[in-house]
């Protein structure tokens, strides 16, 4: 039995290579030395198929290589070899040969010795090839998963004339450059992720369906905004004709050896078999074509995320009543799902199924699936951790500057570089505000909006908070201080967004205000009778005797007289004021009727007799206001 597995299998695995064998598309990235003069120029690298490629992004280093363990394949640490920069200096990039050991294995050693990246020489003089995973290696699927640095693959004749450079004592300096490594022919993102359904592969499903849960949220946004098209994908292989109707065949394929997976647990004679993988990836397939027909296909994620979580082949759940209460919650049509599944015992082609074979097959410059998951973004084949950040980071650099979503700008894309110092941008520890972003460019300092408060600034040395609700957070940058239950603030929510300290306070309004001694600047209680008392924002004033102290006309006045002094001041007012205003009617009136009979008496007498002299009138009317 045991035999006759590993055979079928091995006939699976075997057919499907042949395809496999004539396309590999390699991804290139630029490598370009930028000294020595002599080497100085652009090369094409391969991007090794593990680490996290800096997709949209360059990396500048320093090449090094080792005097020792020069192919990569021990750890540096036994030669006490440590590839650490130091601070302020370009990162380090190992320069190791190929051969010995796995690529992955030569990357992660490399990468534990502090180094920044790794380039691999060439062995033998061909084309550049793809640096690839191991398969099937356990131990290695557990250091791959937690390789960051990236790496490139040189071709021999430009490895050996850095390595002779560098043997010169010369320094090589070098920039590898990811930028176009994605095209972007339009300002849509179109990827698709080769999945599975199974969840009992151990490492390589786990890290896949974490993967599709992390992501779906991203996912899911860049979807509904337009900004990709996103296409699931499943691989079948199908069974040799001589096989077709042999037990194995019979248990992991459905229309007659046309679509197998290989059995979840390896075991024909237990638990879940191949066939039961390919009618879940067919229903998959279907629920995404019935979602994307009602223009709702980012509903695929949740669709898979849920069938993993309330589904899973351990709880003996993974059969097709589970699959049908995911689809009713999910407020999908059952019934054009079924339709579109097809009838698994026919002997004909599934059309769906059948697509995704043919999409199997390698097409202009992506290669043929085979690895399961693969990620194509831009009909590229994607090389790199698959994790959230890394993909995001892939996919939005198929934008074009400035056209990219918001996604791409968020936290989501974080390249950490605000760990580090800040970023070298304008924070403010104490309140755990900065202006620091992670973007998938790199880190931007922009000053934040917190709580709804927009922070205004160059970014890099300072950030204020400003208009309204300024002073709510962290007081508007502005000085505030709480002494015996009084606070004093020299933030206003009007104004020019200034710190200005309040009154009783003197300073920039920003670090400090300092209490005005009122008493001794002699800016109040100065008069005779009045002692003055200095306090924190403000003083206390009394007068002697029975004197009432008023802080409006800083002045004391006496309680028993006040009273009468002030009354008699007001019949004073209203008299003068009634005076006033009688003598200004009766000057007007009197100035009008003489005027008015002047004019008169003139007219009459003009008749008469001529006037010598016109000045008479005015004479008059000063005459009158003397
Ligand atoms: C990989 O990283 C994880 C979490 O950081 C850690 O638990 C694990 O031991 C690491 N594996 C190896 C092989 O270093
Ligand atoms: C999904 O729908 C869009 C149009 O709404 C179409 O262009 C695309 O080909 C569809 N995808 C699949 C896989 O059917
Ligand atoms: C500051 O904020 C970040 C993220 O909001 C959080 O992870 C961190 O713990 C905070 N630090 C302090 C000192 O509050």
């Amino acid at each position: 039995m045991g035999l006759k597995i590993k055979l079928f299998l091995g006939f699976m695995v075997l057919n499907f290579c042949e395809s496999v064998m004539g396309k590999f598309v390699v991804e290139k990235n630029s490598f370009r030395v930028t000294s020595p003069d002599s080497l100085k120029g652009t090369h094409d690298s391969a991007i090794g198929n593990f680490g996290i490629p800096q997709y949209g992004g360059s990396m500048a280093g320093t090449v090094v290589y080792p005097k020792d363990n020069k192919k990569g394949c021990k750890s540096f640490d036994d030669f006490g070899i440590s590839f650490k920069s130091k601070p302020g200096s370009l990162p380090t990039f190992v320069l190791v040969d190929r051969g010995d050991c796995f690529f992955a294995l030569k990357v992660w050693n490399v990468q534990n010795a502090g180094a920044s990246a790794v380039l691999v020489v060439d062995d033998t003089e061909e084309p550049l090839i793809t640096m690839d995973t191991p398969e099937e290696d356990v131990k290695a699927a557990k250091y791959i998963q937690n390789i960051t640095i990236p790496s490139a693959l040189l071709d021999k004749s430009f490895g050996e004339k850095l390595k002779k450079v560098i043997s010169n004592g010369d320094m090589v300096n070098v920039n590898l450059d990811w930028r176009e490594s994605v095209p972007h022919p339009d300002d849509r993102v179109e990827y698709e992720l080769w999945t599975n359904s199974n969840d009992e592969c151990g490492i390589k499903c786990d890290m896949l369906m974490d993967f599709v849960k992390d992501f779906k949220g991203a996912a899911q946004l860049l979807e509904r905004g337009g900004y990709t098209q996103f296409t699931p994908h499943y691989i079948t292989w199908y069974c040799p004709m001589a096989f077709t109707i042999s037990k194995q065949c019979k248990s992991q394929c459905i229309n007659h050896g046309r679509y197998c997976a290989p059995d979840p647990e390896q075991d024909f004679s237990s638990g879940y078999d191949g066939k039961d993988v390919v009618i879940e990836n067919l229903r998959q397939l279907c629920v995404f074509k019935v979602a994307n027909e009602s223009q709702t296909p980012w509903v695929w994620w949740d669709y898979v995320t849920d069938f993993q979580i309330r589904c899973p082949m351990k709880e003996k759940k993974y059969n097709k009543e589970c699959a049908d209460s995911v689809i009713k919650s999910l407020g999908l049509d059952s019934k054009k799902i079924e339709k579109c599944m097809g009838d698994p015992n026919a002997d004909s082609d599934n059309p769906v199924l059948k697509e995704e074979q043919d999409a199997q097959v390698g097409k202009g410059t992506r290669g043929d699936v085979t690895i399961l998951p693969t990620l194509v973004v831009n009909n590229r084949q994607y090389r790199g951790k698959l994790a959230k950040g890394a993909v995001l980071k892939a996919l939005c650099s198929g934008f074009e500057e400035t056209t990219e979503p918001a996604v791409c700008l968020s936290g989501d894309v974080e390249t950490n570089e605000c760990m580090e110092k800040n970023g070298g941008c304008w924070e403010d520890k104490a309140s755990n505000i900065t202006a620091c972003k992670d973007t998938f460019r790199g880190r931007v300092c922009e000053c934040p909006v917190v709580d709804g408060v927009q922070f205004k600034g160059d970014g890099y040395s300072s950030c204020v908070a400003s208009g309204p609700g300024r002073c709510k957070v962290n007081n508007g940058g502005c000085w505030h201080e709480t002494k015996g239950g009084h606070t004093f603030s020299a933030c206003s929510d009007k104004g020019d967004g200034k710190c200005v300290c309040p009154p009783g306070f003197k300073g920039d309004g920003v670090k400090s205000c300092v209490d005005v001694d009122e008493c001794k600047d002699k800016k109040a209680c100065q008069c005779p009778e009045c002692s003055c008392k200095n306090t924190w924002g403000s003083y206390e004033c009394t007068c002697s005797g029975d004197n009432l102290y008023i802080r409006e006309h800083d002045t004391c006045i006496s309680t028993t007289a006040a009273e009468g002094k002030s009354a008699w001041t007001a019949v004073w007012v209203i008299l003068i004021g009634l005076a006033m205003a009688a003598g200004g009617a009766y000057m007007v009136y009197k100035y009008r009727l003489r005027s008015y009979m002047d004019s008169e008496i003139r007219a009459i007498m003009a008749q008469y007799m001529p006037l010598d002299s016109q000045n008479e009138i005015p004479n008059h009317v000063s005459d009158d206001r003397a």
